[in-house]
């Protein structure tokens, strides 16, 4: 998208995210989750949330529930509009890293282009991106909210998975299968995963 200001000039800060990070005990990154509606991202993101929580670290979960009804209530499922929400996500999600905080995102995030834009805003190494891998049956058998359901009666357009592409990352850092692993042996390979990268000690 075009820049629109101008006459703007970024101003240099003297607290930096090292120093954050110092005061944190962590790197700032993103922890990006995708997959299908049902497939486990929220409650995925909200375990590992507590897990970390319990190890004394600074988290924040970013979900559709605190953005698309705030910074992106304008927004819609279109193809374009996803677009956007993740564009924006990506922007705050952002902001969490340098702000050193371990950030989390659980959205559907269906095209591998806007994950790869998100991803191209961080610094190496500080997004990591977490396929949350769930057969569409099995979301479907679970249909938390009942929105299978609807997409199927053709009550809702462009559901994802049933009239919306979702288009599966080709080199996540982490992969889980929520339909054969458990919610904690999901949760303890991502945990590792940070460990793993430096991300926590
Ligand atoms: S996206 O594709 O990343 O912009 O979607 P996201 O912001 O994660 O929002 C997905 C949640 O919105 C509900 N919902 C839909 N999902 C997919 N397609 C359509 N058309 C749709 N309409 C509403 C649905 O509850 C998703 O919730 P999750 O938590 O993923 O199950």
């Amino acid at each position: 998208a075009e820049q629109k200001a101008t006459n703007i000039t970024w101003h240099e800060a003297n607290v930096v995210q090292t120093d954050r990070e110092q005061l944190l005990n962590q790197k700032g990154c993103v922890i990006w989750f995708t997959g299908l509606s049902g497939s486990g991202k929220s409650t995925l993101a909200l375990e590992v949330e507590s897990k970390l929580y319990q190890r004394g670290h600074l988290t924040y979960v970013l979900d559709g529930d605190n953005v698309r009804h705030g910074l992106n209530k304008n927004l819609g499922f279109s193809p374009e509009d996803r677009e956007e929400n993740i564009r924006r996500i990506g922007e705050v999600a952002k902001l969490f890293a340098d702000a050193g905080v371990i950030g989390m995102t659980a959205f559907i995030s269906p095209y591998r282009t806007d994950r790869d834009n998100a991803r191209d805003l961080l610094d190496e190494g500080r997004f990591v991106e977490v396929f949350v891998d769930c057969p569409l049956e099995v979301c479907e058998a679970r249909d938390t909210k009942g929105l299978y359901k609807k997409a199927r009666a053709g009550e809702i357009k462009e559901f994802t998975g049933i009239s919306a592409p979702y288009e599966a990352p080709a080199q996540p850092e982490l992969t889980v299968n929520t339909s054969d692993q458990s919610l904690e042996e999901c949760t303890a390979n991502v945990i590792a995963l940070l460990e793993s990268k430096g991300l926590i000690p």
